[in-house]
């Protein structure tokens, strides 16, 4: 998921790289950019929880097609520049909206968590540095994988030092290649 307006911005230049690395292992990726989209924010209607086989959702727009996508899909990357210490507006909206679509818990009789077992990873950009800018984000994600019965991969952070300085370089790169190899093996190993 692709939560960056700019298209050749600084998570977009992670994104990239990273969908090519997993294009170069045989991965299968899809990048869905949610600035193209519409996912609306949630209505607090708790409609989607007499719904159990599938998000249920009353609004008529695109989420239950990027639900249908995470929910065939192995692993889930959330990719975002951090604004105001979060993920920017249309992955928020999307994360509260999968929250209560994919776990039907909060209506009068319990149901199923759709999204149980997916992996979740996320690719990050942010003004501070990594601990003071992505911390709140991270553990936000931590929480709802914990919540959801999903699989909290990691996070890869890199700083924007904005001014002259250009963000991508070499290491970034590499770095978000080995990320890209790193979940790979994990999810073989955990696989086996
Ligand atoms: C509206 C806005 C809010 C931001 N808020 C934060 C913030 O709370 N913490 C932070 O570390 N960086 C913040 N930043 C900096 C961006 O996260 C950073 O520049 C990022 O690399 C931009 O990524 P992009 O090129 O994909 O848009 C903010 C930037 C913008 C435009």
């Amino acid at each position: 998921m692709m939560g960056s307006p700019r298209r050749s911005g600084n998570t977009a230049a992670l994104v990239g790289e990273f969908a090519d690395e997993c294009a170069r292992m045989g991965v299968e990726v899809q990048v869905i950019s949610l600035y193209d989209r519409a996912v609306n924010p949630c209505l607090g209607c708790k409609a989607c929880q007499d719904c159990f086989d599938g998000p249920g959702c009353v609004q008529d727009d695109d989420f239950e097609e990027i639900f249908s996508a995470m929910a065939r899909s192995d692993g889930i990357v959330l990719a975002t520049p951090i604004y105001a210490w979060y993920c920017t507006a249309p992955m928020k909206a999307l994360l509260d909206r999968t929250i209560y679509a994919g776990m039907k818990r909060y209506g009068r009789e319990r149901g199923p968590a759709l999204l149980a077992g997916r992996r979740v990873a996320s690719l990050v950009t942010c003004g501070y540095p990594a601990e003071k800018g992505a911390d709140l984000w991270e553990e936000g994600l931590k929480r709802m994988c914990r919540h959801c019965g999903m699989e909290y991969m990691g996070m890869f952070c890199r700083r924007d030092r904005g001014g002259d300085e250009p963000f991508w370089d070499e290491e970034k790169a590499r770095a978000v290649r080995d990320f890209a190899q790193a979940l790979r093996l994990a999810i073989q190993v955990d696989g086996l």
